[in-house]
């Protein structure tokens, strides 16, 4: 076996020049991959965790450039869920067998912490046996203790990257890497099962920049990192950048799964959306979880946050069979259990 890859399996830190060889080239793939699905499934057996998603508005207030939904995007039809309606998607996940909610939305501030405490209590009640999952932003301590104390146990937030200077070619000045990272370490504090991650491929990334991103997850520990070529949207500053690509996205995914053997790692909707197979690829490279779309079908289109997003027509229940039989396809099993991390090692 190749001793970058020898190295990454027996869990001995690669040095950047080790990972640019790694991420810069294709001569590696197959071999990555294979070693990345062993290990999986030294871990992981051939499951496959799924999180129901429910995208509950697409209001925001951040004016990220890359983002489809961001504030200034005035073409953008805006949506939000009642309270009713997202427990609706709920009963129609429970029903199917889904013990894992993920509340995302954009930074809204209508669903103030009362609501949303509110929101999460009313699911905690409902359904003893399932986690809530919150992918809600930026908040402070206090808002995230809050909705933690109301039942919601994991949290996902991207760290989208890990250089300053990358982070502001992304964003505009009033957002920080800081306080990103503020939130990240504040969610830990706390006792949240925590997830973060990062676009592939997005403006101006360079493999340096992955590079720290990598450094950043190491020294975070999250428990799931979501990661997912970025892909163009029209209605952004950012029009007509090049998307990033399924093989760099393949090929992190696989590293990820060898520096985090105990990761939840999804196969991510925007994996699926630039390429027709991509989930099960990403499934097949090291990642361990899927998310259907449990949100209402005539919201799905709204929450456009990249051009082309796939899963935006079909019920819940079309979405999780077709994600059912692309899991079985790749060879792997969908089990419906809450899915937990495994301890770190
Ligand atoms: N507002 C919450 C937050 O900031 O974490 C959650 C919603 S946000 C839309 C979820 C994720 O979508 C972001 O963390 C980002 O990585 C991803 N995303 C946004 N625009 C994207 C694009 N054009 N291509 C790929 N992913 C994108
Ligand atoms: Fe807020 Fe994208 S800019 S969710």
């Amino acid at each position: 076996m190749n001793s970058i890859i020898y190295n990454l399996e027996s869990n001995n830190n690669l040095n950047d020049n080790d990972l640019t060889c790694l991420l810069e080239t294709d001569i590696y793939d197959d071999e990555l991959h294979k070693v990345a699905d062993k290990v999986r499934k030294e871990n992981y057996g051939n499951f496959v965790y799924i999180r129901g998603l429910i995208e509950f508005t697409n209001y925001c207030k951040n004016d990220c450039y890359y983002c489809g939904i961001r504030r200034s995007n005035d073409k953008s039809d805006r949506y939000r869920l009642n309270k009713d309606e997202i427990l609706k998607c709920c009963k129609t996940g429970y029903e199917l067998g889904i013990r894992t909610f993920v509340l995302q939305g954009g930074e809204d501030s209508y669903y103030n912490d009362n609501l949303i405490c509110d929101i999460v209590s009313d699911i905690h009640k409902l359904y003893r046996d399932c986690a809530i999952t919150l992918s809600i932003g930026e908040k402070s301590y206090e808002s995230y203790k809050s909705y933690f104390d109301a039942g919601a146990k994991r949290f996902l937030l991207r760290h989208e990257t890990a250089n300053e200077e990358h982070y502001a070619r992304l964003h505009p000045e009033i957002m920080s890497l800081e306080n990103r990272k503020r939130c990240l370490f504040d969610l830990k504090k706390i006792g949240y099962q925590v997830g973060s991650g990062f676009m592939v491929g997005s403006p101006y990334q360079t493999t340096q920049n992955i590079i720290e991103d990598l450094r950043f997850l190491q020294e975070l520990e999250p428990d799931m990192i979501g990661i997912g070529p970025y892909i163009n949207h029209k209605d952004t500053p950012f029009a007509g950048k090049k998307n990033g690509t399924l093989e760099l996205t393949l090929r992190l995914v696989s590293v990820l799964r060898l520096m985090f053997p105990y990761a939840l790692i999804p196969a991510t909707t925007a994996l699926g959306t630039i390429s027709l197979n991509g989930r099960e690829l990403g499934l097949k490279s090291g990642a361990n979880v899927v998310m259907p779309n449990l949100s209402p079908v005539e919201t799905r289109k709204k929450y456009d946050l990249y051009e082309n997003k796939i899963c935006t027509g079909e019920e819940a229940a079309e979405c999780l069979g077709c994600l059912e039989r692309r899991v079985e396809s790749a060879g792997y099993r969908i089990v419906t259990d809450i899915g937990d991390v495994k301890k770190h090692a």
